[in-house]
């Protein structure tokens, strides 16, 4: 039987974009196959590894269980869409700064999970910030750097803020 296509459109860090994707398809298909975005990981490709996490109209979403079929008309933010040039987002920078970057495949996805935290909640607490944590798995680093990373990322945040103010 011949595959189903659909044309969808959305925009992917700040970008509209439309794209024909057949029925079969995940959101991550589409990232990574179609629009070249490699940014975003693909890890078990069974939502239990959380490398393959991207924001998606502000909530932390596993792009390999996610048909992309849900993509139209949402407002999606990857990896690539957080740096301005060469500045790194806050939280980029304190996952850096913190150590908890070795091999690097899980930091796409940890990233974007505490972008969807902490962006709409900056004062998220301990347990909350450990909760979005444990969607993740990482094979290097003890998780400890993580933890620290996603502290120091909350304070770069509230700073922010209160520059703003
Ligand atoms: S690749 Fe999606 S959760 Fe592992
Ligand atoms: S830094 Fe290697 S898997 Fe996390």
């Amino acid at each position: 039987m011949p595959e189903m296509t659909e044309k969808i459109s959305f925009t992917i860090n700040g970008e509209y974009r439309s794209v024909e994707i057949d029925e079969e398809m995940m959101v991550i298909d589409v990232i990574r196959d179609v629009l070249d975005l490699t940014g975003t990981k693909r890890g078990c490709d069974n939502a239990t590894c959380g490398t393959c996490v991207i924001v998606m109209n502000g909530k932390a979403v596993k792009s390999c269980n996610t048909p992309a079929s849900k993509m139209q008309g949402a407002n999606i933010l990857t990896i690539e869409g957080l740096a301005k040039g060469m500045e790194l987002h806050p939280i980029q920078k304190a996952i850096a700064e913190s150590g908890a970057v070795q091999c690097g495949f899980c930091t796409p996805g940890i990233v974007m999970e505490l972008h969807a935290l902490l962006e709409s909640k900056p004062d998220a607490s301990e347990t909350e910030l450990s909760n979005a944590l444990n969607k993740h798995l990482c094979r290097c680093t003890g998780y400890e750097p993580i933890r620290d990373g996603a502290l120091i990322a909350q304070q770069l945040i509230r700073e922010r803020m209160t520059e703003k103010a």
